[in-house]
């Protein structure tokens, strides 16, 4: 591990945010999880594989459009900026763009410390001449760069179709706190999914191996960890649908039996294919899209789409600075 400086601005979800949590999803009529509680060292590991399985097609093609575009976007995004990336994981997609942007500083922001922690430090050894300013937050609710951090022009940069985890309304005060964050003249460049055949979608959540199934899984190993909960892994399995009227995914956990659970000294009663729901993974047509960003206060200025038109990256502005 190099020695290269990283400063690092702590405010990450505890146990009691996961309590609070899964007792307000558990109350509901159909029972939920926030999906922001996937993401613990083994549910981190679990996605980062999840991203290399042939039938997730994001990752990939968006990886390889950075690429191919990263020339391009540089020269439409400018130069210079203070970039800053909520939900950074490895920082492997900021990094294709760092020689392009030329940023005066890179702030990755994410929930899982020691993901965070490891990944900032190896930005800072590979680009000496790059500021790195981490900063370990729930950027759902809270989007505050480290104190320290230069003044500049800001980029924000969310890959990866993250956004379409969020429902629509909460994506557009999402996009608003971000708009928010970059203020006047501020940008973000953002990857989005886009709608495509129902098949190629299912896939894509319910792999051959089962990767996605123990990533999903992994949620009640966390919390029988983490809060003291009995459930037993073998009573549950992973589904994800494709909802064509949300124009969503939708990963559930399905009760293989009719059973009951004990957590925080309540008991929790499950019937035979009852679901917890885990996630909504929302897909978007570039219009959809643009008009969801504008909700937001955001202007389009380029749109990339690859050749068999899964995936966009977005660049979007701010209104221009007074
Ligand atoms: C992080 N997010 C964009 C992923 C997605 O595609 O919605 C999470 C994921 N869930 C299952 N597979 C991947």
């Amino acid at each position: 591990m190099s020695n290269t400086p990283v400063s690092f601005h702590d405010l990450h979800l505890t146990v009691d945010d996961l309590a609070a949590d899964v007792l307000t999803g558990f109350s509901r009529s159909q029972k939920s999880i926030p999906p922001k509680y996937f993401y613990d060292a083994e549910g981190s590991r679990l996605f980062d594989a999840i991203t290399e399985l042939p039938e997730y097609y994001p990752t990939r093609t968006e990886t390889a459009m950075l690429r191919e575009f990263a020339d391009d976007i540089a020269h439409k995004a400018g130069t210079g900026h203070l970039l800053v990336e909520p939900g950074s994981g490895s920082c492997a997609k900021a990094r294709i763009l760092f020689e392009g942007l030329q940023p005066c500083a890179y702030v990755p922001m994410d929930i899982s410390r020691d993901h965070l922690q490891v990944a900032a430090q190896q930005v800072a050894a590979e680009y000496p001449w790059l500021e790195v300013h981490a900063a370990c937050t729930d950027f759902t609710r809270l989007m505050t760069l480290p104190p320290d951090s230069p003044e500049g022009r800001r980029l924000a940069f969310f890959p990866g179709s993250s956004i379409g985890n969020f429902d629509p309304e909460a994506a557009v005060g999402f996009l608003r706190m971000i708009a928010e964050m970059v203020g006047p003249g501020g940008q973000l460049l953002i990857g989005v999914d886009l709608k495509k055949d129902k098949a190629i979608l299912e896939a894509a959540y319910d792999d051959a191996q089962g990767i996605t199934a123990a990533f999903n899984l992994n949620l009640l190993k966390r919390i029988n960890r983490e809060l003291g909960a009995d459930f037993d892994l073998t009573q549950w399995r992973h589904e994800a649908l494709y909802n064509e009227d949300k124009g969503r995914i939708e990963m559930h956990l399905v009760s293989r039996a009719t059973q009951q659970v004990h957590l925080l000294e309540q008991t929790f009663y499950f019937s035979e294919g009852e679901t917890i729901h885990t996630e909504n993974s929302y897909k978007y047509s570039v219009e959809e899209f643009r008009e969801l960003a504008a909700r937001a206060g955001f202007t389009a200025d380029t749109v990339w789409v690859d050749a068999d038109r899964l995936f966009s990256i977005h660049l979007l502005q701010t209104g221009a600075h007074e």
